[in-house]
């Protein structure tokens, strides 16, 4: 009574219910009081306890899962299944002195299990199967059994022992312990449950032989001691065991041979043995088990013959014997065994011919994968009856050496879902008839000899997942009823002699994740609607005979090239090789059109009606309300130098640019300028103007003016209109001063810089001769440039662009615009390297902020996958040649047309009137043999796959071989 109060007590405490007590009687009180103390431990979740109402006079009418016995009235049965409930078994449960069956199965229970039920004498059923129960069991759990029948323990986390009391419960019916962490010797007081009639022990981590005395359990039904580590022989009282009905012992590494004593087993249902060391023959005497329905002897190294005594399991409808090395024909006798479903015999060394009964016993699955059965399936096929032939679902005699045709009777298995012929020797063409296995999941003929088409029957095999024809000499096209198959997901025609062109209703089939086409005859191109095949993982066609361009997008964006290898006449970056005749446009507005969905995506705002909006155009009227109109004067009002990074550098006071004053500033809106020549000249308190009149041009990065310093000199200011994309001013200066060092004759060299956080100007050399851009396209008249000057200006170019590059510098920008010519006709390029004051050298950022050079812009900038990299520029340079050659701009919009430049000479060239396309200002004044190869040049660099463009280096090499062209020609090859 003791603990009654300390119970009774700390459950005042934790209701707080002083009622409790009060109106029960004594013994509804304890059944009362034990369940919700029981209560207290658990979480309810879902409020499954909910009609537990402790004022209730008592729990057997009301409370959910409680059950009483009539006449007692006292509790009888607690069944809590699947009641979401967690915590721990509490004790409130030894309350419940009348509890006869408890069950908990399928909660969240944890924590151990520190109760004794043998306290509850009249327990009969437990069943805590299915929680999270952990710990090891109490050796005494079980050492005063009373009436306990039945007790499982199934699906927890025990580890430890089994206790040795176990033995000490006669009464015992059903123990088990599955799917626990069970370890160590099972104790041999088990056998002397001699009422137990089942006992699973099965997946747990017991190990040792299993001890002798079996037969102790004389009333035994099933056993199974499944997935542990036992070893050793099976001991052979288990054949005393008479009412066995099925045992298991498979997934251990039991060994030996079997013991004849199991013979006896005649009411033994289900043998299961599969997974162990069990060696010799497959005795005889398993005929006498004439009750088995499901014989398991797979994975064992089981050798000889398949007895003939099987056909007596008369009742046997599951036998498996696949992996042993047996051998012989398939015993004849197995035909009397007029139950079976399943047979596997796979992974062994049977020989003879596929027997007739396989067809006519009414199998439902056959399993004869990886042995050596051969001779024709013909006979087979035709001694089957109708009926037995509706039932096969699984028919799997690859790796055999079956031979002679596959008979059109196999449209007649009508149930079949697999069906796998590989790896035999089977000759003649498909049947048509496969188009009636409306339910056939996989289809697998691979590795035969298979000839003729690839019949258009098989769009009937509506529910296909997987077809596999590899390896055999089929002819002729893919069907294109080949989209009726639309659950395919797989799908191989690999080494064969398919023809014709891949259909493009093959993009039909959405789930296809595995084509292979490989080494076939396949002509044509891909269709470009594989591209939306959103789950393909792998399409391999490659050694076929396709042509033309490659898919773009999805899948072909990350595609290997080796899925596309040996056909030689497929195009695109990731073959490496260039598309002659289809070229991508670079992207141009026709500026006369008035319909805005005709081509580019720019805005309607800004498209409609207005003449040319090239990129870089709508950069500046985007920019134009950033842009500082009039004049912006900085006056240098002292000179300080400041503690400067730069060795050279004079660092002077200016006032803001941004509020036009002309006075003196205080320090807040002062900047910094730096000049990395300090030259003395420039100290003495300069002034400078930035007016709208003195405007040079602007470009996408700002506005570039002329001005004049005070000593006389001039300078060019390029405004950046991009400020609030600049880096940090630390990283600015950086990459100036980088910029700033870059000295060479044909570069347009920076000589300072002013910041402010709102206004950066970059101070460039003056160069007086304008750009090559008003040179070629502005210039009327008789002062057009001659051949010379113009060979001058590729070159000149070509050096300052090879120097550039190896400072490890991109241009990024390059255009005629951007090339200057100074006073005596040598060729400067300017705005080099300005990307990189950008934040982010992405690629948007630079083909929609700064690339603003129509036509010059290599393919990679509109393709994510494509690093931007010097080979850029270099197409960039190859349409300049072409522009400097051919007097045309980049992108020349005609009557209603749309010209490329490089198109148009890749055109002339291929009809052999490249010649023509030679600025006509020069028609018989210019060498044909410079300007012929000159113009080979600038097509090699606009090649469409960068790696196919030379470096600028090669390139300057190229034109000081073409200036002497005695040893020029051959270097360019053929184009
Ligand atoms: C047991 O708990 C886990 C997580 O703690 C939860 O996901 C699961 O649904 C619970 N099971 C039941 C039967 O309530
Ligand atoms: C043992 O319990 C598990 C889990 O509840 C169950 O799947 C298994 O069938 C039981 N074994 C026997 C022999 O009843
Ligand atoms: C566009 O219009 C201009 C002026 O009307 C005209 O000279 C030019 O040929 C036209 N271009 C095209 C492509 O229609």
């Amino acid at each position: 009574m003791s603990a009654f109060f300390h119970i009774c007590f700390s459950v005042l405490l934790l209701l707080s219910s002083p009622l409790l007590v009060k109106s029960l009687s004594p013994s509804l009180n304890d059944d009362i009081l034990g369940l919700i103390v029981f209560r207290a431990d658990l979480q309810d979740p879902e409020g499954k306890l909910n009609s537990w109402n402790e004022e209730d006079d008592s729990p057997c009418n009301n409370w959910v899962g409680v059950k009483c016995n009539p006449r007692s009235n006292r509790v009888s049965e607690l069944i809590l299944e699947g009641f979401g409930l967690s915590g721990k078994l509490g004790r409130g449960l030894l309350q419940l002195q009348f509890l006869q069956k408890l069950s908990l199965a399928r909660n969240n229970l944890t924590g151990s299990l520190s109760l004794s039920f043998t306290q509850l004498s009249n327990l009969r059923v437990v069943d805590l199967s299915e929680n999270g129960l952990t710990g090891s069991i109490p050796s005494d759990l079980f050492s005063q059994c009373g009436s306990l029948r039945s007790i499982s323990l199934a699906k927890n986390k025990f580890s430890g022992p089994i206790p040795e009391s176990l033995g000490s419960c006669p009464t015992l019916a059903s123990v088990n312990f599955s799917s626990n962490q069970f370890s160590g010797e099972l104790p041999v007081g088990l056998w002397s449950l001699s009422g137990v009639r089942s006992l699973d022990l099965s997946d747990n981590l017991l190990e040792g032989e299993i001890p002798k005395g079996i037969e102790g359990l004389s009333n035994l039904r099933a056993i199974s001691l499944r997935n542990n580590k036992f070893i050793g022989e099976v001991p052979d009282g288990i054949g005393n065991c008479l009412l066995l009905r099925s045992i298991d012992l498979s997934r251990n590494s039991l060994s030996g041979k079997l013991l004849s004593t199991m013979k006896k087993l005649s009411l033994c249902n289900n043998l299961i043995l599969s997974k162990n060391g069990f060696i010799d023959e497959v005795p005889e005497w398993i005929g006498e088990m004439r009750s088995l329905e499901t014989l398991d002897l797979s994975e064992n190294n089981f050798s000889g013959q398949v007895p003939e005594s099987f056909g007596k399991l008369q009742s046997l409808k599951i036998l498996n014997v696949s992996k042993n090395a047996l051998t012989g024909s398939l015993p004849e006798g197995i035909s009397k065994c007029v139950n079976l479903l399943a047979l596997d015999i796979s992974h062994n060394s049977f020989t003879g011919n596929l027997p007739s009964w396989v067809f006519s016993l009414g199998l439902e699955q056959v399993w004869f994968s990886d042995n050596q059965l051969s001779g024709s399936v013909d006979n087979a096929f035709g001694s089957s009856m109708e009926n037995s032939r509706k039932k096969l679902v699984t028919l799997d005699v690859s790796q055999n050496k079956l031979s002679g045709e596959i008979p059109s009777g196999v449209g007649d298995f009508v149930s079949l879902k697999f069906l796998n012929l590989s790896r035999n020797l089977f000759l003649g063409s498909i049947p048509g008839s496969i188009g009636q296995l409306k339910t056939l999941n996989v289809l697998d003929l691979s590795d035969n000899h298979l000839n003729g088409s690839f019949p258009s029957e098989i769009g009937g095999a509506i529910s296909l997942h997987e077809l596999n024809l590899e390896k055999n000499s089929l002819e002729g096209n893919i069907p294109l009823s080949i989209s009726n198959c639309a659950s395919l997901m797989s799908l191989s025609l690999a080494h064969n002699e398919i023809t014709g062109s891949i259909p493009t209703s093959l993009s039909k089939l959405t789930y296809l994740q595995t084509i292979d086409f490989s080494f076939n005859k396949l002509t044509g191109s891909l269709p470009k609607q594989l591209a939306n095949l959103v789950h393909l993982q792998s399409f391999n066609v490659s050694n076929n005979q396709l042509q033309g361009e490659l898919p773009a997008g999805g899948f072909f964006n990350t595609i290997a090239p080796s899925s596309l290898s040996g056909n030689p006449s497929l195009c695109g970056a990731i073959v490496d090789r260039n598309c002659p005749t289809v070229l991508p446009k670079p992207i141009v507005l026709n500026p006369n059109s008035t319909d805005d969905t005709a081509q580019g995506t720019i805005p309607q705002s800004f498209g409609r009606g207005k003449k040319i909006l090239s990129i870089s155009a709508l950069i500046a009227i985007g920019a134009a309300a950033a842009i500082v109109i009039g004049v912006i004067a900085i006056t240098v009002l002292n000179l300080r130098v400041r503690g400067s990074t730069s060795r050279d550098a004079i660092a002077l006071t200016f006032s803001g640019g941004d509020d036009f004053s002309q006075s003196p500033s205080t320090d807040g809106n002062s900047g910094k300028l730096v000049m990395f020549s300090g030259d003395p000249d420039f100290s003495t308190g300069t002034h400078a103007l930035l007016n709208k009149d003195c405007e040079l041009g602007r470009g996408g990065f700002g506005a570039v003016y002329r001005t004049m310093l005070k000593d006389g000199r001039s300078v060019a200011i390029k405004k950046l209109t991009v400020s609030s994309l600049v880096k940090s001013q630390h990283e600015f200066e950086r990459e100036v001063k980088k910029l700033g060092k870059i000295r060479h004759p044909n570069l347009v060299s920076l000589d300072g810089y002013y910041w402010t956080q709102s206004l950066q100007l970059l101070i460039y050399e003056f160069i007086s001769g304008g750009n090559l851009y008003k040179h070629l396209h502005e210039d009327s008249g008789e002062n057009h440039l001659s051949w010379n000057e113009r060979f001058n200006i590729i070159l000149g170019a070509a050096k300052g662009l090879s120097h550039l590059h190896q400072m490890n510098l991109v241009h990024y920008n390059l255009k005629s615009s951007n090339i200057l010519i100074d006073s005596s006709g040598e060729p400067k390029v300017a705005d080099y390297g300005l990307a990189r004051l950008l934040p982010m050298l992405d690629r948007y950022v630079l083909s929609s902020k700064i690339q603003s050079a129509l036509g010059y812009m290599a393919p990679e900038f509109a393709c994510k996958t494509i690093k931007i990299t010097e080979k850029s520029d270099i197409y960039g340079f190859g349409v300049l040649v072409l522009e400097i050659v051919t007097g045309k701009r980049p992108v020349e919009y005609m009557e209603d047309d749309v010209v490329v430049l490089c198109d148009m000479v890749r055109e002339a060239l291929d009809e052999g009137r490249v010649d023509e396309c030679v600025d006509g200002r020069l028609q018989g004044k210019f060498p044909v043999e410079e300007a012929i190869p000159v113009m080979k040049l600038g097509l090699i660099c606009t090649s469409q796959v960068p790696s196919k463009r030379p470096d600028m280096g090669e390139v300057v090499n190229i034109l000081e071989l073409i200036r002497s062209p005695l040893e020029s020609q051959d270097e360019l090859g053929d184009f």
